[in-house]
């Protein structure tokens, strides 16, 4: 198992480094991923490279049992490439480049940004191929800026358009330019749609699945030199958990496996569910395990400094990974360094450079995962319920939201949350994906519903499978034009019912709801309320309001062998999401390994040597878990009874099987 650390021994003097590395082994670590930014270093001028800095610095590394994973630098543009070549910089929307000395600033689409791309990644990948401490490439770094409207971008975009319409009556009519008078007469024509709120939808969604793609290019560039120069390395890229601008699923296709930088500790201690759910979807990607290749070591800030984990933390942080699917475990960063930006951005190391309490903690870590390695070996989680996630959605609801406050990653919230309550476990799927394993799937705010993905869920409801999903699903088809149907469209029939009219609730309104068995309780619609007319749907919330005593505010329908829900409106509570899972779940036969109090999460990791139970605790109370008695739990070593108290950010992992 690789444990380590991010280290930048450019930002210290070489007689340091044998001292860094010692540490390191010290720890437990035995890797480090290096060069992020170093372009100007390893390529000084145009064309020469210079490799001797970091010969030594990973030979010093080989002589600990360091091995490094290498990153092509080119998220940081030289000096030189700007003053050579102004126009790889970004133009902003106001016309004016970005100006050189921040990073990731370059434009994608400029050739001669991805020539020089190109050109340092074959140089370094001859060079490093063969030196044995090193074990794989991350490309880049953190994907997904910024966005350039230089001419160029425009032709590259009006380039895709042409291959991926072919005519101009197909864009035309993909896009709707019958209104506002904005049919395209040539493809030379073709705006870059710069402002989201006004621009056509259609078009904005092209634009935006464009930006994905070109960076996806960029990546593709530099993953075939390194493929074709070293094979036996492996390629991964630091993607970001929820990060919303990049289609992770495309972006993750070149890729050996996805890595993924995790930064959760900011304000007052919580229970971290989004660290969770991105690990979550950081695993669909691929689909696999992944890696964390940056993962909060102190308080993090570029300005302003956060929070400083609280004793026990960064351990807890590592275990909700690992027991997530992390596969390696890779602090950012070793030493905090003392010049730049990134001077609040703590490390395992303060500025002193000594190995102090948040060290001891990292090394803590490394000794345990060594013990649990051999049985890691091989487990996953496996879950069989799903969560549809779909950035077409996510995008067009970003777009044209609808009605206010509509939030694409909000809505899987909304069903993620109370599925990590309830201790079982979810997959991340795009909406092409296989569900026949799936017992229940959740298509929350499904906005984008080309009628093969509708079809697909029909047929799974009808099979068997149990189906949720909430307002604005179906609404619109695959290039952003609404469906000509009554909603939820091809899907009425599952459902049951039929939404001829809805609105957005202010904020300065509420609608309250009152449901039965098996979500009974009086509720709080927020945001949105659809006038849901039920059909073959049984009701299972009703509006309080007069003028919506006709709808439902919640349904159920049996729908071949199967059944779906369809929840009307946003509820305040969290207690009513927590009862529409129970319920889909039950419906689907699905049940916890173990139920967690409140604040403690619960994953396993399932292989064919073991079968792992994680309890994480996130708070700063004892919290005692009813557990399977008579099984070890790994890191006490003890035999377990029916209950096991977990200490402030406790954690256990119990060996279930064999
Ligand atoms: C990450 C990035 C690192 C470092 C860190 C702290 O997003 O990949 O290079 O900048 O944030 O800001």
């Amino acid at each position: 198992m690789y444990i380590g650390v991010d280290y930048y021994p450019e930002h210290w003097p070489e007689e340091r480094w044998p001292e860094d590395a010692r540490l390191m082994r010290d720890a437990g670590f035995n890797v480090v991923r290096l060069a992020e930014f170093d372009w100007v270093n390893i390529e000084p001028e145009d064309g020469v490279f210079t490799f001797d800095k970091w010969d030594r610095a990973l030979g010093v590394l080989a002589r600990h049992g360091i091995s490094a994973i290498l990153c092509t630098p080119t998220a940081v543009m030289p000096a030189w490439v700007a003053r050579k070549h102004p126009e790889t910089l970004a133009l902003q929307k106001d016309g004016t480049r970005v100006t050189w000395g921040v990073r990731k600033n370059n434009c994608f689409s400029s050739g001669t940004y991805r020539f020089l791309s190109q050109r340092v990644t074959r140089a370094m990948a001859a060079h490093f191929a063969r030196t044995p401490n090193v074990i794989g490439w991350q490309t880049d770094n953190e994907f997904g800026h910024p966005f350039c409207y230089c001419e160029t971008c425009r032709a590259d975009f009006q380039h895709w358009l042409r291959r991926k319409y072919g005519t101009l009556e197909a864009l035309n009519r993909a896009w709707g330019t019958h209104f506002w008078g904005h049919r395209i007469q040539s493809w030379e024509e073709i705006p870059i749609p710069i402002d989201p709120g006004s621009h056509n939808p259609s078009a904005c969604l092209d634009w935006q699945r464009h930006f994905s793609w070109m960076n996806v290019r960029f990546q593709q560039e530099q993953v075939r030199i390194l493929r074709e120069l070293c094979p036996g390395h492996f390629v991964t890229h630091n993607f970001m958990g929820l990060f919303p601008e990049l289609n992770y699923y495309d972006l993750a296709r070149d890729l050996d496996f996805v890595s993924w930088d995790n930064y959760p500790v900011w304000g007052p201690p919580e229970v971290r569910y989004d660290s969770s759910m991105a690990a979550d979807l950081m695993r669909g990607l691929k689909p696999g395990n992944f890696w964390v290749m940056e993962q909060t070591a102190g308080p993090g800030g570029w300005g302003t400094y956060g929070r400083n984990p609280r004793p026990g933390e960064l351990r807890n942080v590592c275990y909700q990974q690992l027991a997530r699917g992390a596969d390696a475990q890779i602090w950012f960063r070793w030493r905090t360094c003392t010049a730049g930006r990134e001077q609040y951005w703590h490390g395992l190391l303060g500025h002193d450079g000594r190995a102090l309490r948040r060290y001891r903690e990292a090394a803590q870590v490394a000794g345990e995962y060594r013990r649990l390695e051999g049985l890691l070996e091989g487990t996953a989680p496996e879950a069989r319920v799903a969560m549809i996630y779909d950035y077409d959605s996510l995008w067009a609801v970003r777009i044209q939201p609808g009605y206010g406050g509509n939030d694409y990653v909000n809505a899987a919230r909304r069903y993620y949350r109370p599925l990590f309550r309830a201790g079982v476990a979810v997959d991340f799927i795009p909406p092409s994906a296989d569900l026949s394993r799936y017992r229940v799937v959740f298509a929350p705010d499904l906005y984008v519903l080309p009628d093969a993905v509708a079809e697909a869920l029909a047929r799974y409801v009808e099979g068997g499978g149990v189906l949720v999903s909430d307002c604005r699903t179906g609404v619109k088809d695959a290039t952003g034009l609404c469906h000509e149907r009554t909603l939820p469209g091809l899907l009425a029939p599952v459902f049951g019912i039929e939404i001829q009219e809805y609105e957005t609730i202010p904020a300065s309104a509420a609608h309250p709801f009152v449901g039965r068995d098996p979500v009974a309780g009086t509720f709080t619609g927020t945001l949105s309320a659809d006038w849901v007319i039920p059909g073959t749907a049984e009701t299972l919330a009703s509006y309080r309001d007069w003028h919506l005593q006709p709808y439902a505010a919640a349904t159920r329908n049996r729908f071949g062998r199967g059944t779906a829900y369809y929840i009307g409106t946003i509820a305040r509570e969290d207690a009513f999401y927590d009862a529409v899972v129970r319920a889909a779940l039950a419906g689907g036969g699905v049940s916890a390994p173990v139920v967690p109090p409140a604040g403690v999460e619960v994953s396993v990791r399932t292989g064919p040597r073991a079968e792992l139970l994680f309890l994480i605790n996130h708070t700063e109370e004892e919290k005692t878990v009813r557990v399977p008695a008579g099984r070890v739990e790994l890191l006490s070593g003890e035999v377990t009874r029916d209950e096991l108290t977990l200490g402030r950010f406790g954690v256990a992992v119990i060996r279930m099987r064999p």
